[in-house]
């Protein structure tokens, strides 16, 4: 038996039904609050996630797939979607169009990281981006967005965590003080953040070590550093998620595994999912586009997780409990004729109707109908053929009449609605 790649998943049918119910779900909010939806591509050049993520990422520097094509082109399958739908942005100058843009994409990201519970190496998120704007209410609108689609989902125990890592100029500042704080402490850093430490110190905030988590827990927070204009501004997006009830705690240590961030840096956590895993996350990022060749545009975004979403969920939902609406049962080999006639009208009607060829007796039609959860039974005896008749059995009340065969979808219409 060939198996499955460690760390990528099947979604059987059992689960599908909640996958769909989330991504729909998912969609209809962000159309509400005017999101478009964009496709690109799984793979883009690794170029593009070393410029856009940063080089001294945990993704970029470990967990990226690549590698070079039959033509020699360095790819590599996407860790994320915020560099891809920017480069497009650029590439097809949408910007010029539209601004801001309010984007949004679903798909599976690739990262090869340890697997766990809710940690795969391949996983699907839902993603959204607001490019063109820099004004607090944006972020907080895109906050509340996040979290609306986990409210609309029946998520509880909702809690923003967030905080500001500022723009490069308070970064800067910040910089300088944190290096020679790090310093002091070099002899507990792990060998990665030794190394982090010259080029973007900020990033050991982020280091799972457990050397570098008790040092940092004493180290100055880029929140204390922020400069005016920053301060406003992220002021004025708690004042917003206030507005909007929208309920966020603080957490300066927070800084996010992707170097693009500028000021507003929040995460989704779900407490019944319990702390550790955050369910979404996101932030500004106002340098990206330029830095991915357009213009000076700000921008926002987040994703959420759909493998966690999942997990916080529970099959049996009757809201992912698909029953189909009708199940045609045959007797005798005429009937098994008409019958089958029947479900393709019914389906093409649009009706979901089943049948099963190979059960002989009405009773193991009848169990096959409750597996199916149908709604209605159509029963088809050689003697109704005869009659040009049907019998129509409501499966939750019981009752069963006869009705003309040609009349079933007409009356199926007036009961199922
Ligand atoms: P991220 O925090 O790296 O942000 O990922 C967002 C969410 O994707 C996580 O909170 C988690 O639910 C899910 N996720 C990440 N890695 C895995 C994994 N290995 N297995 C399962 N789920 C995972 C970003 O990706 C940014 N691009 C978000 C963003 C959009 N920022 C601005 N715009």
């Amino acid at each position: 038996m060939i198996t499955l790649v460690k760390g990528f998943h099947d979604i059987l049918p059992d689960q599908a039904p909640l996958w769909e119910f989330i991504t729909h779900s998912a969609r209809e909010t962000l159309k509400r609050f005017g999101f478009r939806e964009i496709i690109s591509p799984v793979m883009e050049k690794t170029e593009l996630f070393q410029r856009g993520i940063g080089g001294q990422t945990d993704i970029v520097e470990k967990e990226m797939y690549s590698f070079a094509d039959r033509g020699g082109e360095n790819l590599s399958l996407r860790p994320e979607a915020t560099a891809g739908i920017l480069r497009a942005v650029v590439e097809h100058s949408l910007l010029q169009r539209e601004s801001p843009l309010k984007l949004f994409t679903m798909g599976p990201m690739f990262r090869r990281e340890r697997p766990s519970k809710g940690r795969f190496r391949q996983f699907y998120q839902i993603n959204a981006e607001v490019v063109g704007e820099d004004s607090p209410y944006v972020d907080a609108e895109t906050i509340a967005a996040a979290h609306q689609i986990m409210v609309a989902l029946g998520a509880r125990g909702l809690m923003i965590e967030l905080n500001s890592v500022g723009c490069r100029a308070c970064r800067a500042n910040h910089r300088e003080i944190l290096h020679a704080f790090l310093s002091d402490h070099i002899g507990r850093l792990c060998e990665d953040c030794v190394r982090r430490m010259a080029i973007n110190p900020l990033r050991v905030f982020d280091c799972k070590a457990e050397g570098c988590r008790s040092v940092m827990k004493g180290a100055p927070l880029i929140s204390d550093y922020l400069d005016e204009p920053c301060r406003l501004h992220f002021d004025k997006v708690k004042a917003g998620l206030e507005l909007l009830d929208v309920p966020y705690r603080l957490e300066p240590t927070m800084v996010r595994g992707l170097d693009y961030y500028t000021r507003t840096a929040f995460e989704v956590i779900h407490e019944d999912l319990g702390r550790s895993k955050a369910v979404g996350g996101g932030g500004r990022y106002d340098g990206l586009v330029h830095e991915l060749g357009g213009p000076e545009a700000p921008g926002i975004g987040f994703a959420l997780g759909v493998d966690r979403l999942v997990m916080g969920m529970d099959e049996a939902d009757p809201r992912f409990a698909r029953g189909v609406d009708v199940f045609v049962a045959a007797l005798g080999e005429h009937a098994r004729d008409a019958a089958f006639q029947l479900v393709h009208t019914l389906r093409s009607a649009g009706f979901s109707t089943e049948t099963r060829y190979g059960a002989k007796t009405l009773k193991s039609q009848m169990k096959q109908a409750d597996k199916l959860k149908a709604r209605f039974v159509l029963m088809l005896g050689d003697d109704e053929i005869a009659a040009n008749q049907v019998t129509l059995r409501n499966m939750a009340t019981r009752e069963q009449h006869t009705i003309p065969m040609e009349k079933a979808h007409e009356i199926l219409q007036g009961d199922l609605t």
